[in-house]
């Protein structure tokens, strides 16, 4: 069955609603259903290693593999010839997964753009490829590596300058807001003109197996491309290359669902974030220098590697939403609803059957549609990407979202990690979802407080 959520979830809020804002229409909503985050795989931890923990509900078997694939996720690469990991580079943003996904969790805005951090610019020029994808720089490629091992020249050096802009309340409160801009400078020869970039950070990884298993059908279903219903709000579908199964598929991973699976962007993660290449990615990155990789050991990863540490990504239990009986945390969960944050932020999915056991017929509360929204010039990266124009974005899913000051010791948020709390996360929302910034920022101090409270307990 196709499901569409939210005009259910809509109308019963509408029964609440057309009352003035009574403080016990909070007694209306029962999040018990939704404390089970990632139905079977949820996990119920508060501690630092909330997005760390397999599901649950994996055999045995498959435990023993997730355990091997974390040890694969944490592994740092290193110059070749080496024992262990080598051929790293020759150009490369970091040597392990794991630096960049810290914890399994997010990354955060760095202080220094050029240390060893979470953050990669996606690059191309105008245009579309052969697969409607965005057209690699020449010289440059579709990312770019602002480092080199030893004896190698970096594509590039990161710059970023900031610039800051206010948003006042109704009630007068004011916040300030920062935004980076990322360009290259010392680039290792001309960078031609009209290079697009996008700044993007590690994102946490858990629950993405739920994710992949979403039926297509549910999710196309949600599309409203034109705006028929007139709500201001469509949603589209990004369709992607994939350079596994040779065809265009949905797009759900990555901040413009740009990835069709996970062990695609765990093999892209390979050759272009650390310059290993894999059986899917068997070109080098590195412009023409090659690593000192020893021949004949090329792909430097297999395929079974790609599959146990996709497997790894896909099967790590989703932390349990926490507070849910609290009369804040409610009405929070009211004011989400009204705000029309759910339209977007879709709180509830369903798989259907998969190989994994574990992942088949389960409800869960990513809350996400998995699908492109406009989110306005503010947010733009001005970089199409497949089906994704340079304004829009995926809905982020908000599970496990208040657990990240906890395990990442930060709240950066958005692409860029440009906002420093939800609360300017939410500030920095326009196009489809400027009314409910908006609707927002006609909040009162306690109502913001409540709607902050249910996104933090999830
Ligand atoms: C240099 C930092 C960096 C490294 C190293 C890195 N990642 Fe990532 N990862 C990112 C960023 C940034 C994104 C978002 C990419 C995008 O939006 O295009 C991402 C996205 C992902 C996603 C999709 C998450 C989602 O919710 O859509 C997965 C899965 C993933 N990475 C796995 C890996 C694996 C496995 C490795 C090691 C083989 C790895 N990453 C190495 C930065 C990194
Ligand atoms: C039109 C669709 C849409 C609506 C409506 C919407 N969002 Fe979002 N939201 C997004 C998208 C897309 C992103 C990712 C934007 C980016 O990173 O540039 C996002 C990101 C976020 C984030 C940051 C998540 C992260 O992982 O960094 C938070 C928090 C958030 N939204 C909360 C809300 C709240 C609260 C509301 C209601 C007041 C709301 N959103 C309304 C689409 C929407």
């Amino acid at each position: 069955m196709i499901r569409k959520l939210y005009p259910i979830l809509l109308l019963s809020l509408a029964l609440t609603s057309c009352s003035e804002d009574h403080d016990s229409d909070y007694e209306n909503i029962d999040l018990t259903e939704r404390i089970n985050a990632g139905g079977e795989t949820t996990i119920f931890s508060t501690t630092t290693n909330a997005f760390s923990s397999p599901a649950p509900n994996l055999t045995a078997a498959e435990t023993d593999n997730h355990f091997i694939g974390d040890l694969l996720f944490e592994a740092s690469f290193v110059t070749a010839p080496a024992q262990v990991n080598p051929g790293l580079g020759s150009i490369y943003n970091n040597s392990a997964c794991i630096n960049c996904h810290p914890r399994d969790g997010r990354a955060k805005h760095p202080t220094n753009v050029n240390s060893a951090n979470g953050l990669l610019m996606r690059a191309s020029i105008f245009g579309t490829d052969e697969h409607g994808g965005p057209v690699a720089v020449p010289g440059f490629g579709l990312q770019i590596q602002n480092r080199a091992i030893s004896g190698y020249t970096p594509e590039a050096e990161y710059i970023v300058t900031y610039t800051t802009k206010t948003e006042t309340f109704a009630d007068g409160t004011t916040i300030t807001l920062r935004k980076p801009d990322i360009t290259l400078t010392d680039t290792y020869i001309p960078l031609p003109a009209g290079v697009m970039l996008s700044t993007r950070l590690g994102t946490p990884i858990f629950g993405l197996g739920l994710l992949e298993e979403v039926p297509e059908a549910n999710i196309t279903a949600l599309q409203d491309i034109n705006d028929a219903d007139g709500d201001g709000i469509s949603g589209k579908a990004n369709f992607v290359w994939n350079p596994f199964t040779h065809q265009t598929e949905l797009g759900r991973f990555g901040w413009k669902a740009n990835t069709a699976s996970v062990i695609v962007q765990c093999a892209g993660a390979y050759v272009e974030d650390m310059g290993i290449t894999n059986p899917i990615f068997t070109l080098e990155s590195g412009h023409g220098q090659t690593n000192g990789g020893i021949p004949g050991t090329e792909p430097e990863v297999s395929m079974e590697t790609l599959e146990k540490v996709a497997l790894y990504c896909k099967t790590l239990g989703v932390p349990a939403a926490r507070n849910t009986d609290k009369k804040e945390v409610k009405n929070g969960a009211k004011l989400f609803a009204q705000l029309d944050c759910a339209k977007c932020h879709v709180p509830k999915q369903v798989t259907g059957n998969a190989s994994v056991a574990a992942l088949s017929n389960q409800t869960f509360f990513p809350y996400t549609d998995l699908l492109l929204h406009d989110m306005g010039e503010g947010l733009a990266d001005n970089r199409p990407d497949f089906m994704a124009t340079g304004t829009e974005w995926k809905t982020r899913p908000l599970w496990g979202i208040g657990l990240t000051n906890l395990v990442n010791g930060h709240t950066d948020f958005l692409h860029d990690g440009r906002a420093k709390n939800i609360e300017e996360a939410i500030l920095w929302h326009g196009g489809e979802a400027e009314n409910s910034k908006n609707k927002y920022k006609n909040l009162n101090a306690k109502q913001r407080s409540d709607l902050l409270e249910f996104i933090n307990s999830l």
